[in-house]
């Protein structure tokens, strides 16, 4: 993708007025941490045609073909307080959503940070923070999109194979800038939108799930998804609970 091709046209506040895109990197959460360093304002975004070491949440491996999927990385530097940063994965992973929403695809997130179509992923969502004095520097919102193909990792779909074409990366880049441009420029205001679209979009309320959390496993039924606080469940036993988000090692669907 070209960086000009993406640029015209986009109608966004902040996010997206400086943009990159190169051919191969490791991760572009790399490029991303590093242009902080060097200074690069709030918004700058990064696009790779393919990654050498992508990766996903807590440690995992993120594989794309090359030029199949949108990799990027957004590098903001809001002014937000420590217990608001877990709204950059939600903001994130509904932009994604509302990407798949303009090309016709009605898609679901999946707490913490995937968003599905069916039970197949269509996107995942890795923000990494660096704090400066206790308070949050910058931080680096990756988005890995599968575009175009039959990717070949997890049961897995793209936007292309749901619309049964191919589609214009440049077109759903832009789509993802305006989008994520969107939700930035609500994360100082109220939660409630955050909230809302959180549970209306999840994929996961009314649905039986196995957790992991702390090393223990725990069945139930979800009650309720919160942006913040986490998952709430009836469990098995009858008892009612909230795991919070950043304690769950695995989620799943049973
Ligand atoms: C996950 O599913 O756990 C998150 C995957 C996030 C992948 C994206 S691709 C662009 C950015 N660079 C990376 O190395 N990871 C993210």
């Amino acid at each position: 993708m070209i960086a000009d091709e993406i640029r015209e046209g986009l109608d966004v506040q902040s996010v997206g007025r400086n943009v990159i895109c190169v051919d191969r990197c490791a991760s572009t959460n790399d490029l991303a941490r590093e242009a902080a360093g060097e200074g690069a304002p709030h918004g700058t975004v990064i696009f790779a045609e393919e990654q050498t070491s992508g990766r996903g949440r807590r440690g995992r491996e993120w594989v794309a073909s090359p030029g199949a999927a949108i990799l990027c990385s957004f590098l903001l530097r809001p002014t937000l307080p420590v217990e608001r940063i877990p709204l950059i994965t939600v903001l994130g992973a509904l932009a994604v959503t509302d990407v798949a929403e303009q090309f016709g695809v009605s898609s679901r997130v999946r707490f913490p940070n995937d968003v599905y179509v069916g039970g197949l992923k269509l996107a995942g969502v890795l923000a990494e923070s660096r704090f400066r004095s206790g308070r949050p520097d910058y931080i680096v919102l990756g988005v890995g999109l599968n575009v175009n193909g039959h990717p070949s990792l997890h049961p897995a779909t793209s936007l292309g194979r749901e619309c049964g074409r191919d589609l214009d990366r440049t077109e759903a880049a832009r789509s993802l800038v305006e989008a994520v441009d969107l939700w930035t420029s609500r994360l100082e205001g109220p939660v409630d939108p955050f909230r809302e679209a959180w549970r209306d979009r999840s994929d996961l309320v009314g649905c039986s799930v196995r957790i992991l959390h702390e090393g223990h496993e725990s069945r139930g039924r979800v009650l309720d998804v919160h942006c913040l606080e986490g998952v709430r469940l009836r469990l098995d036993g009858g008892e009612e609970r909230l795991f919070r988000g950043e304690h769950i090692e695995k989620l799943e669907k049973t």
